[in-house]
């Protein structure tokens, strides 16, 4: 398998001190790559990745419409990270750039996490070994649980909340959830009818649903108080589904007796600014800044699947996993055909302009494969091999061409 572009000529720029293993894994495949430890901006970030085929990035540098109008030899990026805010996702795929990220690489890392802060917090570790580290021993049981047996509310039943379902298990706590989807509960762990259900039964509660509209606010006061008397809450989600001034009274009030919080309404953009919240000082609060999923084994595995994914783009077309155009999962291609690549924009009559195009070149189709979505297509078309190169140009003349590659 090789692209109609020499491999070594395939230039990768990585950014924010992508993890390593993304570099040996986009060498191996033999593309040359340029590795930084910085986030760049305007004309600097041009100036350092304006030429490249594919860039990687993390959550600092934003991709701006302005980047792609001026990057113009761009065929895919990297998010090595879950959020593809940073990125102009519509007008990267009006350039016919696939944007890809590693949603589910740092899954592990935040159900451990948690496993860790509810023994923490039944056991009261973070004051315990604040007063041993000031010099006072305050030897007690009191207030302090094994988990063994206790119920844990799990709030979205997704990929981090089932994970953690799993493990709470082991550990010997009884499971129950809430979700809106109808998902497969894993061992024994019960679904609950509503979120109010869940809240009444549960020892601990803790969030794992997505951020935005429909989960902003979903913990408040109202919420709260339907809590057991003495019961935890954890946050490792999005900072706006918890009402942080609410859960900082509830815990005031002593109707509960801590909480962990990963995530915040508003959060430094860097480690050098300063941090406030109204949870600060609070008893048995931990508090961490938005470490849930940064370990090495999530920065390893994201940087093997989003290197994994802009690899497969390049070598078979696969767009599956991309966040900005339609995705297509292709098989690997035949020693004997070339594979033309096709982004268009998803008007009538494109196809038949393609179609008629191969055929009054006399070429035969081997296989086709189209996905859309409303504003773009990815039209990929196998054919007899020495064809591919003849019709390429052809098909980049048509005008609604977006864009368009051959493998061979
Ligand atoms: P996911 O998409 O796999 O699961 C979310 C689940 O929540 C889905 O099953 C969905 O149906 C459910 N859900 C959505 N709205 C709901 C509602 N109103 N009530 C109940 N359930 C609802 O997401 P994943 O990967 O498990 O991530 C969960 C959260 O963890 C996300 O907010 C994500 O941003 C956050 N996260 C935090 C990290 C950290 O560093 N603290 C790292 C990774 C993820």
């Amino acid at each position: 398998m090789s692209t109609s572009y020499p491999l070594h000529k395939i230039k990768v720029v990585l950014l924010e001190n992508i993890h390593p293993r993304a570099v040996e894994l986009f060498e191996a495949a033999g593309f040359t790559v340029e590795h930084h430890k910085k986030a760049y901006t305007g004309q600097e970030l041009l100036d350092v990745a304006g030429d490249a085929h594919m860039v990687g990035i993390r959550s600092k540098t934003r991709l701006t419409k302005e980047f792609f109008e001026n990057a113009r030899r761009l065929w895919a990026v990297g998010a090595f990270c879950i959020g593809t805010n940073q990125i102009d996702l519509k007008t990267a795929a009006a350039h016919g750039v696939p944007v890809f990220n590693a949603p589910f690489s740092n899954t592990r890392s935040v159900a451990e996490l948690t496993i860790s802060e509810i023994v923490a917090l039944h056991r009261h570790l973070f004051d315990r070994s604040r007063e041993v580290h000031q010099g006072r021993w305050l030897k007690s049981a009191t207030g302090a649980h094994e988990i063994r047996g206790r119920t844990l509310g799990i709030v979205g039943y997704g990929r981090i909340g089932s994970q953690l379902s799993v493990l709470a298990e082991a550990m010997g706590m009884r499971v129950v959830f809430y979700d809106i989807v109808d998902v497969l509960p894993h061992g024994n762990a019960a679904r609950m009818p509503s979120l109010g259900a869940l809240l009444e039964v549960a020892d601990v509660v803790t969030l794992h649903v997505p951020g935005g509209t429909g989960t902003k606010h979903m913990i408040g006061g109202e919420q709260l108080a339907l809590m057991k008397k003495g019961a935890y809450l954890i946050n490792n989600a999005r900072g706006d589904v918890v009402v942080i001034e609410a859960l900082a009274e509830a815990l005031k009030s002593g109707r509960l007796a801590g909480a962990a919080v990963d995530v915040f309404p508003e959060e430094p953009e860097s480690n050098e600014e300063p941090f406030k919240s109204p949870l600060q000082g609070l008893p048995n609060v931990i508090l961490t800044p938005h470490i849930g999923g940064s370990t090495a084994e999530a920065q390893h595995a994201i940087a093997e699947f989003a290197s994994g994914r802009l690899i497969k783009l390049m070598n078979v077309g696969t767009t599956t996993g991309a966040v900005n155009v339609p995705e297509v999962e292709l098989p690997v291609l035949h020693h004997d055909h070339h594979r033309i690549l096709h982004f268009h924009r998803n008007v009538p009559g494109v196809l038949g302009q393609l179609h008629t195009m191969i055929a009054g070149a006399g070429v035969n189709i081997a296989a086709e494969y189209l996905q859309s979505d409303p504003k773009h297509a990815y039209c990929i078309i196998d054919v007899d091999s020495s064809a591919g190169e003849a019709i390429k140009d052809g098909l980049a003349r048509i005008p609604e061409t977006i864009r368009v590659r051959t493998l061979f």
